[in-house]
């Protein structure tokens, strides 16, 4: 078997992952060869040897301008607004809608040592991200008679704890026949000679392939067939990380479904220039997003004659595609690039050593979903207020933003907000958390609480208190 291994490395000058062959014995080795043979080394040694990126992005982002949206604006236009709830509603009814949730990552910027969708958030309830989520989608689909099909990608160092977890907790009140829980691929890391590192004497370092490896592992695990067996069209797809998500959310679907755009991207005004948030521009009549840590600076600060910034347009990374736009681009192996991600990886060097680098010493290589939107026909983008959708948890404090008070604070915020429109009054320093089981909305909350009512101390909203 050795030689045969030898001879698959020898083209591309990856020998050195057999140096310690035999010291493993036949489990390890047989584990070895099976690593080995799952690397697509022509594509390896191509990614390997590319170069020119920042160029290319610098080129894209002279000629970038921001695609028309359907903005704000058109949301809080009433008309506008009601036709295309109606639409989406209609497409929820009729079972036509899913949600696909990206949950690679795990909790490690956060100091969480576990899948992030297990990460209390619910500021008096103390829900998980996947607790929270899971209410949601529940709530709609008791909105319109429908439940919503919920397929979530883990990775492999998640995958386990976040099958059990929520197998453990019943889904959350999902029935398990709507949750499917797939795993996303990995890709080989590389140093900067190209070649691959060991984690371990028989492990080659992989790292999952980017949340653009939804695209294959849709495919792969048979998740874009049973939603074409069940009547699927549309894919709501958002991030584990925001709770402030309107998952499924009608009038979203609905302009999305109106415009028979396959790719419909949400997005937020920017203020802040450096907001890190991808950037949805215009370039020679294609719709795509830059990604904030490749946009130049001197582009990103960009204004027009009123100040504003030129390239507004960050993405909150919820996207609906349609079902049969995956189907078509997963047949495409190259539908996706692939991105280079400069990163610290420990590996075992030619003494059997483990060496944990303080320089970022290998190239990891993922995909990104939002990718197929230059690909995509009729691909819209409309914004929302932050405050009413996007408030993601990603850091640990003392970071000045995306830590977990900050997302608290915008959940306490936004259910104020909500309670006051109601006819509610909250008292100063009082927080209230709204399940949206109780009310996904303000209409639903007319309808549960009494105009002139008075809170007075933190309250949480729950399905029971109704
Ligand atoms: C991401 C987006 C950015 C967007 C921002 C909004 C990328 C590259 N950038 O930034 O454009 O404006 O969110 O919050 O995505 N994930 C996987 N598998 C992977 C990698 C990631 O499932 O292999 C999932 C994570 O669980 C997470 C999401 O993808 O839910 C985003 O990943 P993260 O690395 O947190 O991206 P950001 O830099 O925050």
């Amino acid at each position: 078997m050795k030689n045969e291994l030898e001879s698959l490395l020898q083209p591309y000058q990856q020998t050195h992952v057999l140096q310690f062959w035999d010291e493993l014995d036949a489990v390890a080795q047989q584990s070895l060869a099976d690593q080995i043979r799952a690397i697509d080394f022509e594509q390896l040694q191509t990614l390997a040897g590319a170069t020119g990126a920042a160029a290319k992005w610098d080129e894209l982002a002279a000629e970038a301008e921001v695609p028309p949206a359907i903005t704000a604006d058109d949301f809080a236009n009433p008309e506008s607004y009601r036709a295309a709830c109606e639409v989406g509603r209609a497409a929820l009814a009729d079972g036509k809608v899913a949600m696909v949730l990206v949950a690679g990552g795990q909790g490690s910027r956060l100091g969480f040592e576990h899948p992030k969708g297990m990460f209390p958030i619910g500021p008096l309830s103390e829900r998980t991200l996947y607790h929270m989520l899971i209410d949601q989608l529940l709530a709609r689909g008791e909105q319109v008679g429908k439940a919503i099909p919920f397929y979530i990608m883990t990775s492999p160092p998640t995958h386990q704890e976040t099958s059990e977890f929520l197998a453990d907790n019943n889904y959350f009140g999902m029935d398990a026949e709507d949750v499917t829980i797939f795993c996303q691929g990995t890709m080989p890391a590389v140093d900067a000679n190209g070649k691959l590192l060991l984690a371990d004497k028989s492990t080659i370092f992989t790292s999952p392939d980017g949340h653009g490896g939804t695209l294959g592992a849709l495919k792969r695990d048979g998740c874009l067939d049973d939603m074409k067996a069940r009547g699927i069209e549309h894919v709501f797809y958002g991030q584990v990380d925001n709770p402030l998500i309107q998952a499924c959310d009608p009038a979203l679907l609905g302009y999305h479904i109106k415009s028979s755009s396959e790719m419909t991207s949400q997005v937020v005004r920017k203020h802040d220039p450096m907001l890190k948030v991808g950037n949805v521009v215009v370039v020679d009549g294609k719709t795509q997003i830059i990604e904030y840590s490749d946009l130049p600076d001197q582009y990103a600060r960009q204004t027009l004659p009123d100040g504003s910034l030129k390239l507004w347009a960050g993405s909150i990374a919820v996207h609906i595609f349609e079902r049969s736009f995956l189907d078509r681009t997963s047949d495409q192996a190259d539908a996706l690039p692939f991105h280079q991600a400069h990163k610290k990886v420990a590996y075992v060097d030619a003494q059997g050593k483990l060496v944990k680098p303080t320089e970022n010493n290998a190239t990891k290589f993922e995909r990104f979903i939002f990718d197929l939107l230059p690909s995509a026909k009729n691909a819209i983008v409309c914004e929302v207020d932050p405050a009413d959708g996007f408030c993601a948890v990603k850091n640990a404090p003392p970071a000045p933003s995306e830590t977990p008070q900050h997302v608290k604070d915008a959940v306490v915020a936004l259910h104020t907000r909500w309670l006051e429109q109601a006819g509610v009054t909250v008292a100063d320093g009082v927080k209230v958390e709204i399940n949206p089981r109780f009310a996904l909305d303000v209409e639903q909350l007319k309808e549960k609480i009494p105009t002139g009512t008075t809170v007075t101390e933190d309250k949480y909203f729950e399905p029971e208190t109704v």
